[in-house]
């Protein structure tokens, strides 16, 4: 198999990172193509819990290539901490399985500063980032003044850039946010110290992926944040600033169309939802609670980086369709599926109607989409708790009926679907 896509389908937290691992034991190679530090990917390896927030999900497999594509955007200081805690915990960190692109753009702390200040300024209309900077970064990279990674190889070029960089950053902090300025001697330091630690990894990871391909190597590119979140097809202005939808692999990783055979989109049985913006399945109730878990389980829905609890609802399926047509979604894995036992009924959004009338196409403007009504489908739910189940005879006839009607109403069939956060806890459907 060439190249093989993993993407959200909803708004993030889809549980990406474990359906990349469980495919990456096929991959020669896993690459992420979109995104920073913002994305937060939980991989269970037995007892072993893994939060991933840069490094792709392949690394936890001894023998995969694990490439951060040029569409990324990295804080060096994070991703050296990132890489000396896998070490620590026993992971080959060694940078021929480790590549980063030389065009992906840095993340400094006046990114960072500048996305706070932003949102503060935001007031109530503010987007509930995460605070990592991303916003200000892709916003760098658009209007052609970045710093891309690949300067870090330059440690003559590389200081006197960001001595540039903080100054321009300062006056803007200052003068347009009131906001304190970055010390920046303290912070050309740290980052200097850490573009050398991170220069070994650096590669033209582009070229590396198209031998890779023409070898017959596979391929898998493990997306971040999720379809309704893409700086383009998301619910703007309430998304990300990256590209996190299909295409978004193609240009975060350099690599042509025709290499990709399949494109997975990955769905919770039900959805939620961090940060600002609309949600038309949302539950302000005790089944959005119910959903929501109080955090006593490692995987109840708050925030893998940032610890927010997330808004939770009902499974979209207008959401799913958007999401089938936008990727191109070739099969879709539907994830927590044990998180439904024990409700006795489970409804589906199907249709959404505006002022009453239905809707035919999915509205581009986020005060629409605020202002839809979601008509919902019930079905029986189920008691039965599934976290063992393997396969999908096992599983009771309500859960498989919850499944046949997802692939009915997205029209994408499901390939595989997830009792529980393991790798075992996976049961692969047949069509
Ligand atoms: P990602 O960002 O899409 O990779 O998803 P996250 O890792 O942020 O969030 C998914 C959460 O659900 C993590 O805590 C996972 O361990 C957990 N998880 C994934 N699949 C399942 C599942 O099938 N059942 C349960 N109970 N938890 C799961
Ligand atoms: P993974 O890869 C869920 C959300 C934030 C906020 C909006 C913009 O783990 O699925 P940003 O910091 O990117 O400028 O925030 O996007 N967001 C995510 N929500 N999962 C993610 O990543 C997210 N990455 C960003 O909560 O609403
Ligand atoms: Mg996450």
């Amino acid at each position: 198999m060439p190249a093989h896509v993993i993407v959200g389908a909803q708004w993030g937290d889809e549980g990406k990172g474990r359906v990349a691992d469980w495919f990456a034991k096929d991959a020669d190679i896993v690459a992420r193509y979109a995104g920073g530090d913002n994305a937060g990917h939980t991989v269970r390896v037995g007892n072993d819990t893994f939060k991933l927030h840069l490094v792709p999900s392949g690394v936890l497999y001894g023998s995969t290539i694990n490439i951060m594509g040029n569409g990324m955007v990295v804080n060096p200081l994070k991703l050296v901490d990132e890489l000396r805690g896998l070490d620590e915990r026993g992971i080959d960190i060694d940078p021929v399985r480790i590549r980063l692109s030389r065009r992906a753009h840095l993340i400094t702390p006046a990114h960072i500063a500048l996305d706070g200040a932003r949102e503060a300024q935001r007031g109530s209309g503010k987007i509930g980032t995460t605070k990592r900077g991303i916003g200000p970064a892709y916003t760098d990279k658009a209007a052609r003044s970045g710093l891309r990674t690949g300067l870090m190889e330059h440690p003559e070029r590389f200081a006197p850039a960001l001595r540039e960089h903080f100054n321009r950053k300062n006056r803007q902090l200052e003068a347009l946010y009131n906001a304190e300025p970055i010390a920046v001697d303290q912070s050309i330091d740290v980052l200097v110290e850490a573009a050398d630690y991170l220069a070994p990894f650096l590669a033209d990871v582009d070229f590396e992926l198209y031998e890779a391909l023409r070898a017959g190597k596979s391929v898998l590119c493990e997306g971040a944040q999720g379809t309704l979140l893409d700086i383009d097809h998301g619910n703007y202005p309430y998304v990300t600033s990256s590209s996190a939808t299909a295409g978004g692999a193609l240009t975060g990783l350099g690599i042509g169309p025709q290499w990709v055979d399949r494109i997975t989109g990955v769905t919770k049985a039900y959805t939620t939802r961090v940060g600002a913006g609309p949600f038309p399945t949302e539950l302000d109730d005790e089944r959005g609670d119910r959903l929501r878990g109080t955090g006593a389980n490692p995987w109840d829905e708050y925030g893998t980086t940032t610890g927010r609890p997330r808004r939770c609802g009902w499974l979209d399926a207008v959401v799913l369709r958007y999401a089938a047509r936008i990727n191109g979604l070739t099969d879709l894995v539907v994830t927590k599926l044990d998180i439904l036992s024990g409700f006795d009924e489970i409804e589906i959004a199907d249709e959404y109607t505006h002022h009453g009338e239905p809707l035919a196409v999915f509205p581009s403007e986020a005060d629409t989409l605020d202002r839809v009504e979601p008509i919902t489908l019930s079905m029986p739910g189920w008691q039965e708790d599934i976290m063992s189940v393997t396969t999908l005879a096992d599983l009771p006839q309500a859960a498989r009926d919850y499944i046949d009607k997802i692939a009915d109403l997205s029209g994408v069939p499901v390939s595989l679907a997830t009792v529980g956060p393991a790798r075992h806890q996976s049961i692969p459907i047949a069509d």
